[in-house]
């Protein structure tokens, strides 16, 4: 038995952690880490809502790939909470970089923080790295092999400053509510609501929705209802691997069906992340259409291979989808409820969602292609503050980047391939040859790096 094909495991599988799927023990010898942290306590009494920004999170640090991330709400004792309890309405995860020495007096007039955003159109909001809601029980987050989110690259962070992540948990107690889906949709009247956060006056026809559950706010409950003050986290486990040049790297995009500037005007600031859903109308639901579509344009500004895809809806959604130019379907996110009362199977809830995972290289979007977004609900019943989002990982690449970094790798990324493209076209034709010929000394110094790759392919131990 060869020593490279001893695999180190270093996975913490419990039996409230969801197992990780097979593919996740193949990992080519490289090494496969796992770890799980609690967020900040916060606290809540029947009827309150907690949306606390934490900075500054444990997480795993280095520079690395991250391969999932799952997340839920426990207690003190570490018992996962059921959302007929605490219902997750959701959390985000994302990397920002943090002033260093932010007291010494020279760099008083810096940001002492600045949000690395994905790679999405959204440009005010869903900057996150991973974020879901009551579904997260049951829906994968695992980045296939080869591919990996680079985090930690230490060249990122802006001179004097350095990565750190924070989390955003938006959680909503529902013990005793007179109308427990009201509160998680954040009914506007539930919550005696009439200005928002900042003190502005809410509109009209604003009837439910963030506005009206911000931190602290209080949902209406049965009178003489009494419920202990609950102290609880939320408990989330990073898997990941050291970064390497056997990662492919994938960008991560959420594109958001309520942003419906048109395709030529998008400026990414219309991305309003919740919208309403009206009740049928009788001739309607006559006919037994209750369904309400809702369909938006996006711009992915770079193409690449589709590696994962999964939606982001509330209880009431029946599933949404992502479209090429051309109509073919990227993919496609179906919900699934609860029927029970335990964690995880909670009846009438979101408890998970589909995910679509590609045969490499089977789903590809082209550089500006014009992308639909769908998102289906029942409009069996009014709904407010609903999400329809579409959450993609995209590679770029195709292949494993070529070891020794002479020059350039193929295919040439594509916010350079445009500078390449408006570059006159003689210079572009000596660009061209001197591209090749880093290709082929890459390729040469590649076959004898063959020779000291460490781990095997398949363990044949
Ligand atoms: C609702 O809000 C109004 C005005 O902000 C306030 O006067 C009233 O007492 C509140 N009602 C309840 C039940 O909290
Ligand atoms: C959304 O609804 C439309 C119209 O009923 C249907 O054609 C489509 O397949 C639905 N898509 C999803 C993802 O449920």
């Amino acid at each position: 038995m060869r020593r490279a094909t001893i695999l180190v495991l270093l996975i913490a599988l419990s039996s409230v952690i969801a197992p990780l799927p097979l593919e996740a023990l193949n990992v080519r010898g490289h090494l496969l880490k796992s770890k799980t942290f609690l967020s900040p306590a916060f606290f809540l009494h029947p009827g309150s809502v907690s949306n606390k920004f934490y900075y500054d999170v444990p997480f795993p640090r280095g520079h690395l790939a991250l391969k999932s991330f799952n997340a839920e709400v426990v207690d003190e004792n570490g018992v996962p909470v059921p959302l007929h309890d605490t219902y997750l309405h959701h959390w985000v995860v994302e990397p920002y970089y943090a002033l260093k020495n932010s007291d010494s007096a020279d760099v008083q007039k810096l940001p002492k923080g600045i949000i690395a955003r994905n790679s999405g159109v959204c440009k005010k909001t869903l900057g996150q790295y991973y974020g879901l809601g009551s579904e997260t029980r049951h829906t994968a987050t695992w980045v296939p092999d080869p591919y990996g989110i680079e985090i930690g690259n230490p060249e990122k962070p802006p001179e004097g400053y350095e990565e750190k992540w924070l989390i955003n948990v938006h959680a909503i107690d529902t013990r005793g509510a007179i109308d427990k889906l009201g509160c998680t949709e954040c009914k506007c009247d539930l919550y005696n609501m009439t200005i928002d956060e900042y003190g502005r006056k809410l509109p009209k026809d604003y009837i439910g929705g963030l506005y009206c559950c911000y931190d602290e706010t209080q949902c209406k409950v049965k009178e003489g209802f009494n419920g202990e003050l609950r102290k609880l986290f939320l408990r989330y486990t990073v898997t990941w691997l050291d970064w390497s040049d056997a990662v492919v790297p994938v960008k991560i995009y959420i594109f958001d069906v309520t942003d419906t500037s048109p395709p030529d005007e998008k400026s990414g600031t219309a991305c309003k992340v919740e919208y309403q859903v009206e009740e049928c109308s009788p001739e309607n639901r006559a006919k037994n259409e209750c369904i309400d579509v809702k369909v938006t344009k996006e711009v992915i500004p770079c193409g690449g291979d589709i590696v994962f895809g999964v939606a982001h809806q509330h209880s009431g959604g029946i599933g949404a989808s992502l479209h090429g130019q051309d109509g073919r379907l990227l993919c496609a996110s179906i919900p699934s409820y609860g029927k029970g009362e335990e964690a995880g199977n909670e009846d009438n809830y979101i408890v998970g969602m589909s995910t679509c995972y590609p045969k490499p290289g089977s789903v590809k979007v082209s550089d500006g292609e014009v992308l639909t977004v769908v998102s289906n609900y029942s409009s069996d019943r009014q709904h407010t503050g609903v999400m329809g989002l579409l959450y993609i990982l995209v590679a770029e690449q195709e292949q494993p980047a070529p070891k020794p970094a002479l020059c350039f790798s193929f295919p040439v990324p594509c916010k350079l391939n445009k500078i390449i493209n408006m570059v006159h076209a003689p210079f572009l034709a000596i660009l061209m040859l001197i591209l090749r010929i880093c290709r082929v000394l890459t390729d040469m110094a590649d076959e004898q790096s063959l020779n000291v790759q460490v781990g095997p392919e398949e363990d044949d131990a």
